[in-house]
């Protein structure tokens, strides 16, 4: 069974993330991409980019404000009721999320449950403090999640703005911007792609619930008399799908769907679902998709005093568009790949980051055998200047070559090419394949075409 630890350990060892401000001791709850980590997370970006986006006549991109006036989010409802319920432990001053206290000790889901239903099941069941044991813990109390920030030179003059919770409320404040400025009419999506931020108490489980993250998010807009929701949500939940198991390569047994009940959905919503992954620590949300009515566009209708309805072109009718919201966490895609790819074959006793090779960082790597014979170096140099103009290649030189097979398997790159005393006789490589091992001669002028035949 794979840990979050093995996931972690690799991480850090090779440079996919690291703790964030990890000189200083570290800073709760935040991470830094390292070199192959941003490579993969902006593969990611690009295919949920390309493939909603780019790839499609239904919809259009936004790129909006991290910070955005606190009208925006006392209008979304963010700033009245956006917050997490937490418990203080008088003993140590720990703080642990309510409902994820609940959750270890009782197995139970407390989702739409209230501050004091909550403090009642801590006490009934004498849940303790999961730091220091102790019994003396604090009323469940409501903490908000937005981060405030302060506008303006003069503190006296200082405007109240907020980082963004979400990426979704960048697209409701400029639906009347976007169907001013463009030619979309109904149905029709608009999709982001970019950070939020929220002041969340998590439980250590990396980058998955983390203050700073990043989101994809659509809003997908409809006219309700005229369109069938369930068939259009029906739709994009294959589409998610589909984007997760055929995109990403992630097999499909580690994925679940499962339904808000009453209790859990938004009070606005229809209908609530969560694409589920099995990582490391059990079946958790990796991407939502809820069918939000009329209600956000409403609400900014109600506080801003504009008129954010849509006339159809056609019969004139105007109305207030309905939306479905399929939202994914881009962080948790990045988890999921690598928890998907993390392989330990103890056969060969290598480990093995299985990645599609869409996702992997490099696709080749490079090698001479030895790094004194000039004439070997040289024509590596060429394969590599020849790969690199296709596919991202790897130059590796250090150590013996088993030692640099085993590192490209932990990094993931499907193929290795090395270049020997044979290759300036025949001008033959040998190709290595990451993940059955197996090692082909290959012509120099026929490399570029072999790796394109494997890929697809
Ligand atoms: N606009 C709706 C919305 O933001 P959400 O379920 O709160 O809904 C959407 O967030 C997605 O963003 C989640 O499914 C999850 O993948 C990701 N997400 C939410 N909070 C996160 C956090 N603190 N760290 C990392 N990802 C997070």
């Amino acid at each position: 069974m794979t840990t979050l630890a093995d996931i972690t350990s690799l991480a850090k060892r090779r440079g996919f993330f690291y703790a964030g401000s990890d000189i200083y001791g570290g800073l709760a709850n935040t991470w830094d991409y390292g070199p192959l980590g941003a490579s993969l997370k902006k593969k990611i970006k690009d295919l949920w980019w390309d493939r909603f986006i780019e790839r499609r006549d239904d919809m259009v991109g936004l790129d909006s404000s991290v910070i955005s006036s606190s009208k925006v989010w006392e209008a979304s409802g963010h700033v009245a009721s956006f917050a997490d319920a937490m418990v203080d432990c008088k003993t140590c001053h720990g703080r642990t999320r309510a409902d994820h206290l609940i959750e270890d000790k009782l197995d139970i889901k407390v989702e739409g449950k209230s501050l004091t239903e909550l403090t009642a099941i801590i006490k009934d069941n004498k849940i303790k403090c999961p730091t220091c044991g102790g019994t003396d813990l604090t009323d469940a109390r409501s903490f908000n999640l937005l981060f405030p920030v302060h506008l303006g030179i003069l503190a006296e003059t200082a405007d109240l703005a907020y980082l963004r919770g979400e990426t979704a409320q960048g697209i409701f404040i400029n639906f009347k911007n976007i169907l001013d400025s463009s030619r979309v009419k109904l149905p029709f999506g608009v999709g982001q792609m970019g950070k939020s931020f929220r002041n969340e108490i998590t439980k250590g489980q990396s980058i998955f619930r983390t203050v700073e993250f990043e989101q994809g998010e659509i809003e997908y807009f409809f006219n309700p008399k005229t369109e069938n929701w369930e068939k259009l949500f029906d739709q994009w939940l294959n589409a998610i799908k589909g984007f997760v198991i055929h995109t990403l390569g992630i097999n499909e047994e580690n994925l679940r769907v499962r339904e808000h009940d009453d209790q859990e959905r938004s009070f606005y919503s229809k209908k609530t679902v969560d694409l589920e992954y099995n990582y490391p620590f059990g079946f958790k949300e990796l991407w939502g998709l809820a069918y939000r009515t009329d209600y956000d566009l409403n609400q900014h209708i109600k506080h801003s005093g504009k008129d954010l309805s849509y006339t159809d072109p056609y019969t004139l009718e105007k109305f207030v568009p309905h939306v479905i919201e399929p939202a994914v966490g881009i962080d948790r895609l990045v988890l999921m790949v690598l928890c998907d790819a993390y392989w330990v074959d103890e056969a060969n006793h290598r480990t093995v980051l299985k990645l599609s090779p869409t996702l992997a960082p490099y696709t080749a790597a490079v090698f001479p055998l030895v790094k004194n014979n000039d004439s070997i170096v040289t024509r590596a140099r060429a394969v590599f200047d020849d790969l690199n103009k296709t596919f991202r290649t790897a130059w590796d030189e250090r150590g013996n070559i088993g030692k640099r097979y085993l590192y490209q398997d932990e990094i993931g790159t499907p193929f290795c090419v090395t270049i020997d005393h044979d290759t300036l006789v025949d001008s033959m490589v040998t190709v290595r394949d990451r993940d059955t091992m197996q090692q082909e001669r290959v012509a120099i002028d026929k490399l570029n075409e072999y790796i394109s035949a494997k890929l697809k």
